[in-house]
């Protein structure tokens, strides 16, 4: 008998058979490679998260970590004008999904969430044993009105949404949340990137939780680190659910230091928002269709379908961009938000591959 054979019964069914989640392709450090593909920022952490991670000792090491996080909790609830006791730290907010699930969904209680979406969702509603209940967005990506009567424990609206780079304005999210018996989760990872947020809803409904990443904005995907923004009794019960020392002490340092320097944040992200606005053009230029986007990436359409070739052709070109093969974005490159620098290159490299009259026309002739 093999080991595959041996191991067979090992692991609960669900998880047999599971599909991991796939994050993009992370080339090593000192390729040369433009990676455009996992929506980091693509400018440095704020100098002053450097000098505190070059004091940190060894006595903060040595120690477990505050298990709660308090110096980010205080941090993060002035800027966000909410009480520390409405924040939760987690590792990532990839973390807070986790336990989100865990803490309200089981085969009884389904998660819904409208569909392009965070491609992670499914895959810890399949952990959870949990049904995943998929709304299809339509085509402009509005907030589907069905979702507000499937009934789950849990409902989770990207916003901006990813892939997609929309926004859906709060009153509706408001509206949602207000007619949804249950809570509503609402993924604001990008938001940095957004005019607005939904942290105002936390005030006036007892069923809403707003997920933050420091992964985008604050250019620390390396770190993990994210928070929840939530009522001080739906905080309670998500520590109920999480590790007990989920945020380790160079995480909690560090954190805090970049969310105390708004103004090298406010700086980064206005570069990316400018960057945005120029890729988005150029792209248009180029013959892709577009739309607006709220995040730090832009999802443009090419004309011909094209979308997977013209991605093979920049990876073999050592670009890396994301295209799904999944509906409603499988024409579609999502392509992260760059320096001027790695913008330009995907832009001449772009340019020299629909030189291809096949990939350029829209009959594909
Ligand atoms: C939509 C969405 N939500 C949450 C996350 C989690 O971010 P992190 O765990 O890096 O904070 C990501 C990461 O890319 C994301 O795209």
């Amino acid at each position: 008998m093999t080991f595959l054979e041996r191991i067979v019964g090992y692991f609960r069914e669900n998880i047999e058979k599971a599909r991991s989640y796939e994050p993009g392709f992370q080339p090593s450090q000192t390729d040369e490679a433009i990676k455009l593909n996992t929506n980091e920022n693509p400018y440095p952490p704020s100098p002053k998260v450097l000098k505190v991670l070059s004091e940190i000792t060894a006595e903060q090491l040595r120690r477990y970590p505050d298990p709660q996080g308090n110096a980010f909790r205080q941090a993060a609830a002035e800027i966000n004008g909410v009480q520390p006791d409405n924040i939760l730290c987690c590792n990532g907010g990839d973390e807070l999904l986790n336990i989100a699930i865990r803490a309200f969904c089981d085969e009884n209680r389904p998660v819904a969430y409208p569909v392009p979406t965070y491609s992670l969702y499914p895959v810890l509603a399949n952990i959870q044993n949990c049904k995943a209940i998929e709304i299809p967005f339509d085509s402009e990506f509005n907030l589907p009105a069905k979702l507000s009567a499937t009934g789950a424990a849990l409902t989770i609206v990207c916003n901006p949404n990813a892939p997609t780079g929309t926004f859906i304005n709060v009153g509706e999210l408001a509206s949602l949340a207000d007619e949804l018996k249950r809570v509503l989760l609402i993924d604001e990872a990008y938001v940095d990137f957004a005019e607005t947020n939904c942290t105002s809803l936390v005030k006036d409904l007892d069923n809403v939780i707003i997920l933050r990443s420091m992964s985008k904005g604050y250019s620390l995907a390396g770190l993990r680190f994210g928070y929840a923004i939530a009522r001080t009794e739906l905080i309670a019960g998500l520590m109920k659910v999480k590790d007990s020392y989920n945020v380790d002490a160079v995480a909690i340092a560090l954190a805090t230091a970049a969310i105390k320097d708004q103004q090298y944040f406010k700086e980064n992200v206005e570069k990316v928002k400018e960057n945005r606005k120029e890729l988005a053009e150029q792209l248009r230029l180029l013959n892709f269709e577009v739309p607006n986007s709220s995040t730090n990436f832009v999802l443009a359409k090419s004309k011909n379908g094209k979308a997977g070739e013209i991605y093979d052709k920049l990876v073999q070109r050592g670009i890396y961009i994301r295209y799904f093969d999944l509906p409603g974005v499988d024409d579609k490159l999502r392509i992260t938000v760059g320096t001027k620098e790695q913008n330009q290159k995907l832009l001449s490299a772009l340019q020299d591959i629909l030189s291809d009259a096949t990939l350029r026309s829209p009959s594909g002739t």
